[in-house]
């Protein structure tokens, strides 16, 4: 079954978000199977977002990423990994359309709440950055 890894970012923790953020995975029907608050050292988010290394933004995100604890969170479902992305919305929240979440709850690009991998290998590499073999639970849903 497809895995991928979100994460609240501070500015949802900041704010409360992170009940009614899990609460729109839940009700879609994805199964939670790790989850942790946690705040990253600086050496694990620029791992994290290695990719952006060259962007102007970079020292930025690094910096907001660390600013306090994110909930890092991994959801189990069905196409799991393109279905969050589109409930999370376009990564800009001005772009992104109501009823999403960064539509709903955010304002600015550098703090648009929610992370969420962007493909197959994206979300094993995530994963297994944050999340140990111990800490991801393997069940089924009975209901
Ligand atoms: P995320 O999905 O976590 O992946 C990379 C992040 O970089 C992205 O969300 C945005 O929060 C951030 N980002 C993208 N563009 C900019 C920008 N122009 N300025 C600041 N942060 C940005």
């Amino acid at each position: 079954m497809e895995r991928t890894y979100l994460m609240v970012k501070p500015d949802g923790v900041q704010r409360n978000l992170i009940g009614e953020i899990v609460s729109r995975f839940e009700k879609k029907g994805f199964t939670l199977v790790g989850a942790k608050l946690m705040t990253l050292s600086k050496e694990l988010a620029e791992t994290h977002y290695g990719e952006h290394k060259e962007r102007p933004f970079f020292g930025e995100l690094v910096s907001f990423i660390t600013s306090g604890p994110v909930f890092a969170m991994v959801w189990e479902g069905e196409n799991v990994i393109s279905t969050a992305r589109s409930m999370m919305g376009q990564t800009n929240p001005a772009e992104a359309a109501p009823g999403t979440i960064r539509g709903d709850y955010g304002v600015q690009v550098s703090m648009n709440v929610i992370h969420g991998s962007d493909s197959q290998a994206s979300a094993e590499r995530e994963i297994s950055l944050f999340f140990n073999e111990q800490e991801l639970n393997n069940y089924e849903k009975e209901v």
